[in-house]
């Protein structure tokens, strides 16, 4: 089965728009230089709300083959919601994807599952797709539950899934401890978990969901690690963090990929 690898950079929260404009062109250099075959691997930007405007002039101005997308979703349409963005307006900048329920969402503003496939549906509605992290924490590793622990996460917000919209789902496998930390998962750890999660979705999606839903790797990945990790074959891509802020790293990862 042919899935087009996605290496995908999460700014968080850095860089403000005119760090934005400068990395884009950049990395749309670096990547011409390279002569980047954006056929063969895809490459998306995740930056801050405000940056997403820029990135959006630069992207169409350029014909730049690079996709983006938001780091979060308001559950709801419109209305008085101070400080919510939509769907429809993240949408209208030309995104492709939402990353939802990130671990740091999840820890810093009370997204529980409820709250993640709102996220999900509304990603959908708008015509994107919803990039769903998933992943255990030390404890749950620990405990040797790791497994259960991040195909339960998947279950429990595809549970009311469409074959349709769930086969539209990006999944991030990241394992919290290894976010930000330098600990790398081993490429092993991260194809079992793979693995897992895609054949708990073809026992009740069926093969051809299955087959297309992407599955990423996220969790300090850098050029160091990232050939061994791709090489997996339920690894379609990569959720980069610190590695993505730094250009010239990014667009080595992704002619790695
Ligand atoms: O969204 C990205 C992940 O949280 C990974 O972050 O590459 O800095 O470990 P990291």
């Amino acid at each position: 089965v042919k899935r087009i690898p996605l290496v995908a950079g999460n700014w968080k929260m850095n860089f403000d728009h005119l760090e934005a404009t400068y990395f884009v062109q950049k990395l749309a250099w670096l990547l011409r230089d390279a002569h980047f075959d954006f056929k063969r691997c895809e490459v998306a930007l995740f930056p801050s709300f405000t940056s997403l405007r820029s990135v959006q002039v630069l992207v169409e101005a350029d014909r730049l083959r690079v996709t983006y997308g938001a780091q979060s979703v308001s559950v709801t349409t419109q209305g008085a919601f101070t400080g919510d963005v939509s769907a429809d307006m993240i949408a209208h900048l030309g995104c492709s994807y939402v990353i939802v329920g990130h671990s740091e969402r999840r820890k810093y503003h009370p997204e529980d599952d409820a709250n993640i496939v709102d996220q999900v549906r509304a990603v959908l509605a708008a015509g994107m797709q919803p990039i769903l992290c998933v992943g255990e924490s030390f404890e749950e590793r620990r405990q040797g539950i790791e497994l259960d622990f991040a195909v339960g996460q998947v279950r429990d917000v595809t549970r009311d899934l469409s074959d349709e919209e769930t086969s539209k789902l990006i999944v991030a496998y990241e394992p919290v401890w290894a976010i930000g930390t330098g600990m790398v998962a081993t490429p092993q750890s991260a194809q079992e978990a793979s693995c897992a999660i895609r054949e708990d979705l073809r026992e009740t999606f069926g093969a051809d969901v299955a087959d297309a839903v992407r599955i990423l790797y996220g969790g300090s990945v850098t050029s160091k690690n990232a050939s061994e990790l791709i090489s997996q074959p339920d690894v379609d891509g990569f959720l980069i963090g610190g590695a993505a802020l730094d250009v010239d790293e990014l667009a080595k990862i992704a002619r790695l990929v």
